[in-house]
């Protein structure tokens, strides 16, 4: 795992911007997985203003998202869906086609994991796992104590991802589950990029980069991660000791 500490989040997001870039130069048809949450605002923010100045290729790549509230119409500001199709996939010019994303209103949950399994294994894998932690160690909507082993799967969500989630909707909103891609397929994807800004985040940085690798604390699991790139900002790199 690698680690690289920025002066702030623009420095942060910059870098950020940076590695999906290069990595789609490298190979235009790369498999991508993005989070949302708003630690990768200000990359995206980026991603948009070089791809254009650079006139990057996206038209080739295939675009994962992390997860989905379940029980959440897609259209409704703040789910997964809005915030990745507006502020990424629709500045991007990434068409429809090139997209697979949880359906959060499926009555059927595990087919609709299957099916996103089968997608990821279709795709070859991912190639680059764009992803937040939460301030409880998670991944995705992988809480503590969360198998490795997991793929796609459901998720009954902790309190403080219920509090911290309401944030993101412009109204209350009822949630209770969600959908996220699993441990397993994190640990899988070639690189995947965890970006962390602010002092809320510098006790999880800590746990997760420096403490024991347990299911408690899910993002730990990539202390063993050989393509693992984790991008902070001085105030979340605080506590760590070495
Ligand atoms: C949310 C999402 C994650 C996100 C994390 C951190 O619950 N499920 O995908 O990475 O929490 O969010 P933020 O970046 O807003 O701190």
């Amino acid at each position: 795992m690698q680690r690289q500490i920025f002066d702030d989040y623009e420095s942060l997001s910059s870098a950020a911007a940076d590695l999906v870039l290069e990595t789609v130069r490298q190979n235009p048809g790369a498999v991508l997985c993005f989070a949302t949450g708003n630690t990768p605002v200000g990359t995206y923010r980026q991603l948009i203003e070089k791809a254009r100045a650079r006139q990057a290729d996206f038209s080739q790549c295939f675009c994962f998202g992390l997860d989905e509230w379940v029980g959440v119409p897609p259209e409704k500001s703040g789910t997964c869906h809005q915030i990745l199709h507006e502020q990424l996939f629709k500045p991007l010019g990434i068409r429809g086609t090139q997209v697979h994303l949880f359906d959060g209103m499926t009555d059927d949950i595990s087919a609709e994991c299957r099916r996103m399994n089968e997608m990821i294994r279709q795709k070859g894998g991912i190639d680059l796992m764009l992803v937040g932690i939460g301030l409880n160690g998670h991944i995705g909507f992988n809480e503590p104590g969360c198998s490795p082993e997991l793929e796609a799967h459901d998720q009954e969500l902790h309190e403080s991802t219920l509090a911290s989630g309401q944030h993101y909707f412009n109204e209350p909103t009822p949630i209770a589950k969600g959908l996220t891609l699993g441990l397993a397929q994190v640990r899988a994807a070639r690189t995947v990029l965890l970006l962390a800004n602010g002092a809320g985040k510098a006790s999880i940085i800590q746990k997760a980069l420096e403490g024991p690798v347990t299911p408690e604390v899910p993002a730990s699991h990539l202390q063993q991660h050989e393509g693992a790139v984790v991008m902070m900002d001085k105030a979340a790199a605080a506590q760590l000791t070495q």
